[in-house]
Parts: C-alpha cells; structure tokens; sequence
C-alpha cells in the first residue's frame, strides 16, 4: 500500500470503463473577505506553502489570488481588489467560503458531454487557456448552493498555477508541513435535498455511494442530521452530503443553512500521517479545536471498541482527538472550531490507519460538542 493509499484510503479504479473519469482534486477556491490575511493564516497557522499570486502588480484588477499548498492539497484564496468586483456581492451573501471544487479529470470535453446528456448545469463550456507555460482545458458545471466544480486537464501545462498567475514563494520562515493531501469534502444543503444531489453525483459524475448515516447514528437529544457518502472511482474525491433532520431544536445544518444563506461546503478534512504533531502545531499557533469531554475516553464501551490504536488513549485525551474503529481499521480524527466569523466553515484532521470511514462512532460526541458550541453562540 503506498503512503497515499493509507492516507486517503484509496482503491483500485479502472478509468477506462468510467463515463466520468476524475484523477484527483485540483484545488479549492475560497472567496474570503481579506485574501491577503488569509494566505497568511494559511501558511503561519496550517504550514501551507504559497506557490503562485494573480492581482493587480499582474494585470488583474478586479481581486487578489493566492494559491496555497501543503503536499497534494491546493487551496486558492480570492479577495475583491475592486470594490464592483462580483467576488464583493458573494462575499456579502456567504461570507468566507468555498466557491469551487475543482476536479482534475483526463479528459475535460468527455466529462461534460456525458454531464450534460444527465442533466448537468454548465456553467462554462470545456475552453483552452495559454501562456508561455502551455495549455490548460477546462469547463465547469454547477452543484450545491453557488457552488461549483471545475473540470481540470492541465497535462499540457507547467505554470504555477493557472495563465495569469506567476510564481510567488512565501516571505516567512520553512516550518513542517502539516497535512499531506485533501481527504473529503462536506457539502451541507437543505432539508429533503440530500438524494438529490447524490443522485446527482451518481447520475451525472458517475460517482458511487460509499456510506450512509441517519437516524440514531447522528442524533443527539436536540437535533439530528442524515449523511450520505459518495466517492469517485478510486476514494480519493470523497464528498459527504448532510441535510437536517427534524430534531426538538435548530440543528448544527440548520445554523450553517442561515448564516452562509444557502448549501454550501461545511468542513474540508485534512489527511495527516501525525494527526498529534499536527495537533500540537496548529494548537501552538492558535488553531482551536472542538474540546472533546474526559468522560469520552472514560467510557469504557469507547476503549473496548478501539482496540490497539498507535499511542496510548492518554495521548489523544491531552489534545481531545477522537478515535473511531470499523472492520477495516481505525483512524484518529478531530474539528476546528469554525475559521469563518460565521459558524460556517471548519476543517477536520484526519489520520487514517486502514478504515475508510468517517468516525461515525464519533458523531454523538462531536455533534453534541458542536451543540455546545451553537448555545454558546445563541443558535441552538
Ligand atoms: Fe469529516
């Protein structure tokens, strides 16, 4: 099994008989209220490496882009420069958030002609961009919200980024990269909503279901959600859809629904092979997480079923990291609290030893830590 294959949990996946075929991620693309601080969050908080910038000192006028990295995983942050820039009007809907998740497909004009014929929006029509770095194809089709997936084939291209980008390295200091690739994607949308789109996920991306959660699973004493899992044909683009689900009070889905004002993409989990160190540096630079209560490493039905995991339980109780186990192994998880001033967006960190679960023996725990932390804001 390769390094990736264990992060991400990866399986075998034959292209050629996939109407749809999609490589990998090629990046999220943030609109956030200030881009500038944001990159450097990103890079003196999440050890991400800026590797390309577009703005105004390179012809683009209307915002700022940076394009972040840490090992597989690309995060691109735009900020309105102009003032009648459209990236403004988004902003003041949504506040900071995911505007695309852009895909890298081997064949652009394929993936649309097969989208369109099942009912697909495009929002682009499959187009070539050049420089002196070559060709980049690509189209995109809407999903969820205002929320969008670029299609990606940048085989013929060897720019940092994208034409109208240019390399830019990052001014502070090297530290340790913190997390290796982009793990899953979660999109929250509205109540009775989530079959649709993953049936969209089916019918038009060829995706295939890969775990289902409702009910009692995730249902706390106040509120309650359903969660259904779709992935492409090798795991690596995984994308857990949520809705809400009618509980005695507001859900954590029903918060996020009001103030992005509409579905959008909940939390990014991030694949780290040393989910402590990890920890311990985004804690030293400020990063907070979800508290998870001692009375979760105390229960003794929690030890009996995680079994042998790679540190002592002690170890995860000092940073508040949560274990899960399935048939196929375990993996340690934990959640930032939102990174947005809106309750919106949060990441999730992830280290998988052999289970391509979610932590679905964790959603109780998490969800009523996140209950916690809606009554604290006044939103429960
Ligand atoms: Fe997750």
């Amino acid at each position: 099994m390769t390094i990736e294959q264990q992060l991400v949990g990866l399986i075998e996946h034959d292209d050629s008989v996939d109407p749809f075929p999609v490589t990998g991620w090629d990046a999220l693309v943030w609109v956030v209220g200030n881009a500038t601080q944001c990159a450097h969050f990103l890079q003196s908080a999440f050890g991400m490496r800026l590797e390309a910038y577009s703005g105004p000192e390179t012809g683009n006028r209307d915002h700022k882009a940076y394009v972040l990295r840490s090992g597989g995983a690309r995060f691109v942050v735009k900020g309105a420069v102009d003032p009648d820039s459209p990236l403004v009007a988004h902003h003041d809907r949504h506040g900071d958030g995911v505007v695309d998740i852009a895909l890298e497909v081997p064949d652009v004009d394929r993936c649309v002609t097969w989208a369109r014929e099942h009912g697909a929006t495009i929002l682009a029509e499959p187009h070539d961009e050049s420089d002196e770095f070559g060709t980049v194809r690509s189209a995109a089709l809407a999903t969820y919200g205002e929320t969008r997936h670029t299609l990606i084939d940048r085989s013929g291209y060897a720019g940092p980024y994208l034409p109208g980008y240019i390399a830019r390295t990052s001014t502070l200091r090297d530290g340790p990269r913190l997390f290796q690739a982009i793990d899953h994607v979660v999109g929250n949308v509205e109540l009775g909503m989530m079959d649709r789109w993953v049936d969209f996920y089916r019918r038009v991306m060829g995706f295939t279901n890969m775990a289902e959660f409702v009910g009692d699973d995730i249902a706390t004493e106040y509120s309650a959600l359903m969660s259904k899992v779709v992935a492409n044909g090798n795991h690596r683009v995984k994308f857990p859809l949520n809705e809400p689900a009618v509980g005695r009070k507001r859900s954590q889905i029903d918060e996020y629904l009001e103030f992005y004002r509409g579905p959008g993409v909940q939390h990014i989990a991030l694949a780290t092979g040393d989910i402590l160190a990890t920890v311990d540096a985004l804690r030293a630079a400020g990063v907070e997480f979800l508290p998870t209560p001692d009375t979760y490493y105390e229960d003794p039905e929690l030890r009996a079923r995680i079994g042998h995991v790679r540190v002592p339980v002690e170890e995860l109780q000092r940073r508040g990291i949560l274990v899960d186990r399935d048939e196929d192994g375990y993996l340690l998880q934990i959640f930032t609290r939102p990174i947005t001033d809106r309750p919106t967006v949060f990441f999730e960190l992830i280290e998988r030893h052999g289970s391509l679960g979610f932590g679905k023996g964790n959603f109780k725990a998490l969800f009523q830590a996140i209950e916690r932390e809606q009554a604290a804001r006044g939103n429960l």
